[in-house]
């Protein structure tokens, strides 16, 4: 049974309405990363730092999964192998679509987490400084997604997967961050074929034995039609 591996980045959210960070316009070019996306920003201002992130949650739970979050959760439902979804989003848009044990492997807007005692938890929609952790009482509330200088969550669980991978894809992602811009290598060395499907080139195209060039609401469900031999062609 084949296992296929899944990255996703801000890509696939793109035609969902949520930004991309380093597209002409995106979220980088608005706000600066060491303002609102480090623990050093959160330390100076956490005001500011969970301004930027309400505004994020707000909208993400705005959005609606597209036809390649869709497409995706029919390959997990209709493949005879595993599939495994590692995103680098932080919004809910597989699970919004379907998908399961979807890894987030830079958190979740959904989730608060504590700094001071590790607990964590649905966010509020709006989080501020004063919020008091519901375990600890502590005034240390935070979103739980990670920041520049902090270590992404499940590696060890994602390298595993990727050492078992026979095909891996990258979707929507610029391959500027790491170690995910590392998955394709690693995927490689362990056999996968690997496929990159983005409109346009990532950092690190010349890892993946093929590309899909396009956007991903096009070109995911005629990939995932591809795998499935014709049965995932169905219109959403
Ligand atoms: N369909 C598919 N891909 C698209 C689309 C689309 N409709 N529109 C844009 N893209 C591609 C762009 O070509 C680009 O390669 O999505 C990619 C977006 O790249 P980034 O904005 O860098 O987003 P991402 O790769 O997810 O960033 C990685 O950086 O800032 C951190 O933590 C943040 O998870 C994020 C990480």
């Amino acid at each position: 049974m084949e296992k296929i591996v899944i990255l996703t980045g801000a890509g696939i959210s793109a035609e969902s309405g949520l930004g991309t960070f380093r597209d002409a316009g995106g979220i980088w070019s608005e706000n600066r990363i060491e303002d609102v996306a480090t623990p050093e920003a959160f330390a100076r201002d956490a005001a500011r730092v969970h301004r930027f992130y309400n505004a994020r949650r707000v909208q993400a739970a705005a959005a609606e999964p597209n036809a390649a979050h869709a497409a995706l959760a029919r390959l997990q439902a209709g493949h005879p192998g595993e599939v495994v979804i590692v995103t680098q989003n932080v919004d809910g848009l597989h699970e919004a679509a379907g998908s399961r044990g979807v890894i987030h492997m830079h958190g979740e807007l959904a989730r608060a987490l504590c700094a001071a005692c590790g607990l964590r938890w649905d966010a509020a929609p709006e989080m501020s400084p004063s919020d008091a952790c519901p375990g600890c009482g502590a005034r240390a509330c935070r979103p739980d997604v990670v920041w520049f200088g902090e270590m992404p969550y499940r590696m060890e669980e994602v390298l595993d997967h990727l050492a078992g991978a026979d095909v891996f894809a990258a979707i929507g992602t610029s391959g500027e961050v790491w170690p995910a811009a590392g998955f394709a290598q690693e995927a490689a060395l362990a056999g996968a074929h690997c496929v990159e499907i983005n409109p346009e080139a990532s950092a690190v195209a010349s890892d993946f034995h093929e590309a899909r060039r396009g956007r991903a609401s096009e070109m995911v469900p005629a990939w995932v039609a591809d795998l499935l031999g014709g049965a995932g062609d169905q219109s959403l």
